[in-house]
C-alpha cells in the first residue's frame, strides 16, 4: 500500500508485544512517517531502542490521564508537523486488583480509572488533535469482545470497552463533518503486557483453536493489516465501526 509521506501519531506502544508495536511497524515498512507515544519516563529504556529499529525518529512521553500530558504532546506534535493523517489510540489500563474479581466487587476508584484511561483518553487526544486533522484523516482504537459479551476475569474492562465502542460512534459523529473518520478495531486476544493480567487467557485462546471458524488464534499483524486497511483511503466510506480482527470467534454461540 502507497502511504508513502503520510503522517501517524501511535500511543501505546510499550514493548514488541504491543499491538502497536505491530501496527507502527507495519506503517513503517509503508512509508509513515511516525511520532511515538509512550506511558512514563520508565519505558523509555525499553520503547527508545525499538524506535530506533523502526527508523522512528520522536517519542514523546504522555500519561494519558493527565490533562498537561495530553495538551504536551500535541503541543509537540503541532511543533513538528502542520497536519496529522493517522491516530492510533492501543492504551487501555484497570488496575490489576480490579480484574480476575466478582464484577460486583468492582471498586469506585477502579471504575474510574478504567473508563478515564481506556476511554476519555481518545477523547481528550482527539479533541487536542483536531486542529492538525483534516478530512481524510482517520483514528483507531483498540477494543475486544467483553465489551458485548461476559468474559470471566475481564470485568471493569468490559464495561471500559462498551464505552469504548460507542465513543467512537460519538467522535465519528462529531468529526464526520470535518471528513475525519474514527473507527476500533476487536481484536482476539493476544499475549501481552496488558492481557496477561487477565487470567484465563491461555485457555481462552485453546477454546478458540478448536471453535473460531478459521481454527486459529490470530496474530498481532492479523490486527495490523486491519489497521492499515482502516487508516488507509481503502476505508474512505467506513466509520463509527468496530471491525472484527479475531478468526471469527465473535460469530459462533458456543
Ligand atoms: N492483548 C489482547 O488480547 C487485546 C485484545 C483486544 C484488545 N486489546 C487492546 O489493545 C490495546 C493495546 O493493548 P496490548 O494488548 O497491546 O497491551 P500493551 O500493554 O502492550 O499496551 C497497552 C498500552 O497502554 C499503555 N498505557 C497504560 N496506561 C497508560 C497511561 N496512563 N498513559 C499512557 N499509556 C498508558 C501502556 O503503557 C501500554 O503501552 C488495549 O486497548 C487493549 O485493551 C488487547
Amino acid at each position: 500500500m502507497n502511504m508513502n509521506g503520510k503522517k501517524a501519531l501511535i500511543l501505546g506502544l510499550a514493548n514488541k508485544h504491543s499491538i502497536a508495536y505491530a501496527i507502527a511497524k507495519a506503517l513503517a515498512e509503508n512509508g509513515v512517517e511516525i511520532i511515538l507515544s509512550y506511558a512514563s519516563p520508565a519505558l523509555a529504556k525499553r520503547v527508545l531502542p525499538i524506535a530506533d529499529e523502526l527508523g522512528i525518529k520522536d517519542c514523546i512521553q504522555c500519561d494519558v490521564s493527565k490533562d498537561y500530558d495530553i495538551q504536551n504532546l500535541l503541543r509537540l506534535v503541532k511543533g513538528k508537523w502542520d497536519s496529522l493523517d493517522y491516530l492510533v489510540h492501543s492504551v487501555a489500563f484497570a488496575p490489576s486488583n480490579e480484574l480476575n474479581i466478582p464484577f460486583h466487587e468492582t471498586s469506585r476508584h477502579g471504575f474510574l480509572t478504567a473508563l478515564d484511561i481506556s476511554v476519555f483518553s481518545l477523547i481528550a487526544t482527539l479533541r487536542e488533535a483536531e486542529p492538525l486533522l483534516h478530512s481524510g484523516s482517520s483514528a483507531i482504537t483498540l477494543s475486544y469482545y467483553g465489551s458485548q459479551k461476559v468474559v470471566p476475569n475481564y470485568g471493569v474492562m468490559g464495561i471500559a470497552k462498551a464505552a469504548l465502542e460507542a465513543s467512537v460512534r460519538y467522535l465519528a459523529h462529531s468529526l464526520g463533518e470535518k471528513g475525519i473518520r474514527v473507527n476500533a478495531i476487536s481484536a482476539g486476544p493476544l499475549r501481552t503486557l496488558s492481557s496477561s493480567a487477565i487470567g484465563g487467557i491461555a485457555q481462552l485462546q485453546r477454546r478458540i483453536e478448536k471453535t473460531a471458524p478459521l481454527a486459529r488464534n490470530i496474530e498481532p499483524e492479523d490486527v495490523a493489516k486491519s489497521a492499515l486497511y482502516l487508516l488507509s483511503d481503502l476505508a474512505s466510506g467506513v466509520t463509527g465501526e468496530t471491525l472484527y480482527v479475531d478468526a471469527g470467534i465473535n460469530i459462533m454461540a458456543y
